[in-house]
């Protein structure tokens, strides 16, 4: 490779820094074996970043962020920082580095592991087999919109508000990506709005409905949110890809995660228009089972395949990944969100250790 590509790593709060740890020591095997030329920088970002510098995403960090190829974060937040104004949270770390960077296309797949397919909550015929691609709109909507605030309104009552928009370049970028991932996959894309009641929605309908033209092999539906929300649980496999704004797609992607009952094993990518990417696992920092050592390291791990797959074209490396996860599995390790009878209960640090191994 000609030039250095670089990663940079922000473990965050919580488990972060654990299950960081584990999914580095896979990448840098990945990196030697496959002989990628990565190097590797950390930085802080959500509340480590507060206790050290008083903002959750330093000028620091943002600097490293824009210089790097792609980036792998932990997880942010936690009980410490709950009190703190919304404006300077561990979230809003999160939030700044995902606009800033303009990381718009959030790809959160929701596949069920065969090995894994006990831990649903809902029956084995429902979702064996469930592989489901939400692509979120990550930058835009009620998000970010403004105006936003509390303020004494004109009977001199507290009022909140927030603004959902969308401009159509907004909509298309997004659609794109989403048509883009259903013709490498089943080619089916569903757009979630709620296009009875918001303006804002009927025009993203609009936009999805124009832009389908240019797809003719995808089949384009629409659903209602609420419906969107049913439908996951009551017959999941129905979906392909499935399109919506930051808000919906925050929530139904929690759903989605949860219909294969390890939402431990699921990795997420945010992309910007060059592929350049913030990749995380779809949990969060889970602050009640921090520095246990018994978090599951599995989604980061597969976050660093969805790195080496999208942003540094190291696809190879990435399936290597992916098949020693698979393998761990098989040998029927199981962190506590994933242990069922008769399995292997091990540690975060011994799940690593055993990627590593199959790696
Ligand atoms: C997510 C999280 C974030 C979001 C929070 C932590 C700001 O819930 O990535 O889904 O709402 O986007
Ligand atoms: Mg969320």
């Amino acid at each position: 490779m000609s030039e250095a590509k670089t990663v940079l790593i922000l473990p965050g709060d919580g488990i972060g820094p654990e299950i960081v740890s584990e999914a580095e020591k896979v990448l840098r095997l990945a990196n030697d074996k496959f002989q990628l030329g990565l190097e590797l920088e950390h930085a802080l970002i959500g509340g480590a970043a507060i206790d050290a510098h008083g903002v959750p995403y330093p000028d620091e960090t943002h600097a490293k962020a824009e210089q790097a190829d792609a980036i792998l974060l932990g997880a942010v937040g936690g009980p410490k920082w709950d009190e703190l104004d919304t404006a300077i949270r561990p979230e809003k770390g999160l939030l700044a580095i995902r606009s800033r960077l303009e990381l718009f296309g959030n790809l959160r797949p929701a596949i069920l592991y065969p090995q894994l397919a006990d831990a649903s909550s809902l029956k084995p015929e429902i979702v064996a087999g469930l592989d489901i691609l939400i692509v979120r709109e990550l930058t835009g909507g009620i998000y970010f919109g403004q105006p936003r605030g509390v303020h004494n309104n004109e009977q001199g009552e507290r009022e909140g508000f927030n603004t959902y928009r969308y401009a159509e370049s907004e909509i298309l970028r997004i659609g794109r990506l989403a048509f883009e991932s259903a013709m490498k996959r089943n080619k089916r894309v569903c757009s979630v709005d709620k296009a009875n009641v918001l303006e804002v929605t009927v025009l993203w309908r609009e936009v999805m409905e124009e832009l389908a033209k240019e797809y003719p092999e995808v089949e384009l539906s629409h659903m209602y949110v609420d419906n969107a929300a049913m439908q996951l649980v009551r017959e999941p496999k129905q979906f392909d890809v499935i399109v919506t704004g930051n808000m919906f797609g925050d929530i139904l992607s929690d759903e989605a995660a949860m219909l294969t009952g390890s939402i431990g094993m699921l990795p997420s990518a945010s992309l910007d228009k060059n592929s350049k990417g913030l990749y995380e696992p779809c949990h969060g920092s889970a602050p009640d089972i921090a520095g246990q050592g018994i978090a599951n390291p599995l989604a980061t791990i597969l976050s660093v395949a969805m790195l080496l797959r999208y942003s540094l074209g190291a696809g190879e490396a990435a399936a290597a990944i992916e098949q020693a996860v698979s393998q761990v599995l098989d040998q029927n390790l199981r962190t506590a969100d994933i242990f069922s009878e008769g399995m292997q209960r091990v540690s975060t640090a011994d799940m690593g250790k055993a990627v590593v191994a199959a790696l």
